[in-house]
C-alpha cells in the first residue's frame, strides 16, 4: 500500500482527503462531503413561476448528470427539455393530477430510455441491431434515472427545488406523442427545475429503518417489529409536517399505489401501450403481450391515477 493509501484509509475522515482516490484530481480535494447534506434534501412542489434560471445552467447542470455511471458506456437515454409553455400545459393536463408544478417551474426536462440512438449508431456503421424490450427497459431506465440523479444533485447543489413527475405515467403514450420523441424512446419522468417558492426546500419526507432497506450478506426478510417500525417511521409524515393530515396512514398510501386496484396496476396498462406504440416490441418477431386488452382499457380506467 501506497503512502497516499494509507493515509486514505488511516486518514481522520473530517480532515484533510486529497488522497482519497475517488475524488477526481481536477477538483483538488475541494469536494464537500455531501452525506448530510444529501439526508436534508427534499423534493419541492410550489415554485416561483417568475424566476429564471439561464438556458446555461441548465446545459451544464445535464452535463453534470451525465457523468453518471452507464451501463458498458452506451448511454441509453435522453432528455427533452419542453420549452414550448403550451406542450408543458398540455403535459400537465395529461398527467391528470396535479402537478402545476410542470408548467411553474423554471424548466421542465422529460427524461426518456432512448435505445433510438444506440440502434442508428449501429447502423450508421452497418451493424444490426436488435431491440429485447425487457432489457432495453431495465438498463435504460437505470441509466436514465442515474443521468437525471446526478442532474438534480447538480441543481439543489446549486439552491434550486426538483421535482421528479411520475404522473406522466398516468398517460404516457399521449405524453409520448406531445413530447415528439419516435419509436426506441420512452419517456420515463419528467423532471422539474426550479426556485422554490418560499424561499428553501423545507422538508423531506422520512424513510423506512434504515436496517429494513440495507442487508448484510443475503436477504432477511422484515420480522413484525420492522414492519411496524416501518410504519410507524412514515406515518410521522402525516402529522404535523409538510404532509399535513394527521388522518391519514402510510398503509393507505401502499394500498394506493401498490393494491389490487392501485395506481401501478393501472399504470401497467399504459406503460405496455406506451411500450408498444414506441416500438419497443416491433423487433425479433416480439409479439406484444398477450395482455394486449389491458393496455387498450388503461385510457377509460384513469379516472384516478397515480399523483406520483
Ligand atoms: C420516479 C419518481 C416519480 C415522482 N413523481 C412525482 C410526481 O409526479 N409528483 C410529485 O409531486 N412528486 C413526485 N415524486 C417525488 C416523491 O413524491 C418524493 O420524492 C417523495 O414523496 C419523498 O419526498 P422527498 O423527496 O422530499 O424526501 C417522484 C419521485 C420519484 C423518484
Amino acid at each position: 500500500m501506497s503512502d497516499a493509501e494509507r493515509e486514505c484509509v488511516d486518514g481522520d475522515p473530517d480532515g484533510d482527503r486529497r488522497d482519497r482516490p475517488a475524488l477526481a484530481a481536477e477538483s483538488g480535494g475541494s469536494v464537500p462531503d455531501l452525506t448530510s447534506w444529501l439526508a436534508h434534501r427534499a423534493t419541492v412542489r410550489e415554485f416561483d413561476p417568475d424566476a429564471e434560471i439561464p438556458d446555461g445552467e441548465v446545459r451544464e447542470m445535464v452535463d453534470a448528470g451525465r457523468k453518471a455511471p452507464t451501463s458498458g458506456t452506451t448511454q441509453m437515454y435522453s432528455f427533452v427539455w419542453v420549452r414550448d409553455p403550451a406542450t408543458r400545459e398540455r403535459i400537465h393536463d395529461l398527467c391528470d393530477r396535479g402537478t402545476e408544478q410542470i408548467e411553474e417551474a423554471s424548466h421542465f426536462l422529460v427524461v426518456c430510455i432512448d435505445l433510438r440512438r444506440i440502434r442508428r449508431l449501429l447502423e450508421h456503421r452497418d451493424r444490426e441491431f436488435q431491440i429485447t424490450p425487457a432489457m432495453g427497459l431495465l438498463e435504460g431506465a437505470i441509466d436514465a434515472s442515474l443521468a437525471a440523479m446526478g442532474t438534480m444533485t447538480a441543481a439543489e447543489s446549486r439552491g434550486y427545488g426538483v421535482c421528479p413527475i411520475g404522473n406522466i405515467l398516468n398517460g404516457l403514450p399521449a405524453v409520448a406523442e406531445t413530447v415528439g420523441v419516435p419509436e426506441g424512446v420512452l419517456p420515463i419522468f419528467g423532471l422539474c427545475i426550479g426556485v422554490p417558492r418560499h424561499g428553501e426546500a423545507s422538508e423531506n419526507a422520512p424513510r423506512v429503518p434504515l436496517d429494513a432497506v440495507l442487508h448484510e450478506d443475503g436477504y432477511d426478510d422484515p420480522d413484525g417489529d420492522l414492519l411496524e417500525a416501518c410504519h410507524d417511521a412514515m406515518d410521522a409524515m402525516y402529522g404535523d409536517s409538510v404532509y399535513g393530515d394527521s388522518t391519514r396512514e402510510w398503509h393507505g398510501t401502499l394500498v394506493r399505489y401498490w393494491g389490487p386496484d392501485g395506481f401501478m396496476n393501472r399504470r401497467e396498462g399504459t406503460l405496455l401501450a406506451a411500450l408498444r406504440q414506441q416500438g419497443f416490441f416491433a423487433a425479433r418477431g416480439l409479439d406484444e403481450p398477450a395482455d394486449g386488452e389491458n393496455a387498450d382499457s388503461a385510457d377509460e380506467d384513469s379516472d384516478e391515477c397515480g399523483d406520483d
